[in-house]
């Protein structure tokens, strides 16, 4: 007789890998002792004084990922006690997603928002996905919903449509292909069409359209942390500093992104500040970004205008703790359209291998 199979999927996260309990946190000279190479790495950064409250966590998640096989996928924009002592893969949206296309584990904690931990379910379905904070949103993917997205096929018959990565499943599952800030133009040119529709970032469809012949359809969603700088601020700043670099985050403003003298990904602007090593730069995006790339760029000034992501600073070390001893907040993703969603994020995937 056969015996029936346990369907692990009804199963909360807790059941599936069991219960542990929370571990001590405590500042101890033992635990100064374990995480003194971590402080070391992010010193410049991090006053000592803050260190004693960080260090209980930081060795009880990774002694927590080890216990329970997890890996945690860090976005750039992840505060330095995050991304330089508990992450174990580190990058833009272009790279978490591809690491989360070959991560071998049984848990994946996304450090990141919403829309990131749904593109590692997609691309993970038979693993675990938990984000620390499942508020952890993004004014670019609540821009736009589904039906949007249906009714703009209707208007525009034809005309293929290209998602920014920064949206939902749902909406991923009615577009062509999805792209990131990395590879949009490469994308929109794939596509081999007059005209596309470029959603749901105005100002990164007008980026795009500034380096193709190709005509962009544009929808009006904004990033509540980019489009906050002014080229007019940006000329202050090259006034009082004029040894300054000014490089940019592609969702800023069409008149910040012509002062600047570099405008790529958050890993594009990483990369172009360790190739160049100016003496004196500031990074027009997420502040936590120029603290991460300090640490690893000595001898770079870096100017900080400091706005904040608050969706991305929702993502704190008590909670990634919080994640791994409770198996919470799982990212699930609809059957409706998840195949419809992954089609989008694999071809853009494929594209780029
Ligand atoms: P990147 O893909 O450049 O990391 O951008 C993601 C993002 O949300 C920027 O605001
Ligand atoms: Fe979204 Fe902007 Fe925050 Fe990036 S920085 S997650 S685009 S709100």
């Amino acid at each position: 007789m056969a015996i029936p199979q346990l369907d692990t999927s009804l199963m909360s996260a807790v059941e599936r890998f069991g219960a542990i309990e929370m571990p001590k946190l405590e500042w101890t000279p033992a635990v100064a002792r374990e995480t003194e190479a971590y402080y070391e790495r992010v010193k410049s950064v991090v006053p000592p004084v803050e260190w004693p409250a960080f260090a209980p966590y930081v060795r009880a998640i990774k002694q927590l990922k080890r216990e329970r096989n997890a890996v945690i996928l860090a976005h750039n924009y992840m505060t330095p006690e995050i991304f330089h002592c508990v992450g174990d893969f580190m990058g833009d949206s272009l790279q978490l997603a591809k690491e989360a296309s070959r991560v071998d584990a049984d848990i994946i904690v996304q450090c990141g928002v919403h829309f990131m931990a749904e593109t590692s379910k997609l691309l993970n379905p038979d693993k675990t996905v938990l984000i620390p904070d499942r508020k952890a949103g993004c004014s670019l993917a609540e821009s736009i919903t589904a039906a949007d997205v249906r009714a703009l096929r209707e208007t525009y018959p034809g005309v293929p449509i290209v998602t920014y990565v920064n949206t939902s499943a749902a909406v991923k599952a009615e577009c062509d292909i999805c792209c990131t800030s990395s590879n949009a133009v490469k994308v929109v040119e794939s596509l081999g069409a007059p005209r596309v529709l470029f959603i749901p970032d105005e100002f990164l469809a007008q980026y795009v359209a500034t380096q193709t012949d190709i005509e962009i359809l544009v929808w009006k969603g904004h990033c509540e942390v980019h489009e906050r700088f002014t080229g007019d601020e940006l000329r202050a700043y090259r006034e009082s500093e004029p040894n300054i670099q000014i490089i940019a985050h592609p969702e800023c403003p069409p008149d910040v992104l012509e002062e600047a003298d570099f405008t790529g990904s958050t890993s594009g602007m990483i990369k172009w500040v360790k190739d160049n090593r100016p003496p004196k730069v500031l990074m027009v995006t997420e502040c936590s970004m120029s603290d991460n790339v300090a640490v690893e760029t000595p001898g770079v000034e870096f100017v900080r205008p400091c706005n904040l992501c608050p969706h991305m600073k929702r993502i704190t070390l008590p909670k990634i703790l919080d994640s791994l001893v409770y198996l919470k907040d799982e990212v699930t993703v609809d059957q409706s359209v998840a195949a419809r969603a992954r089609r989008s994020v694999e071809r853009m995937i494929n594209l780029d291998n």
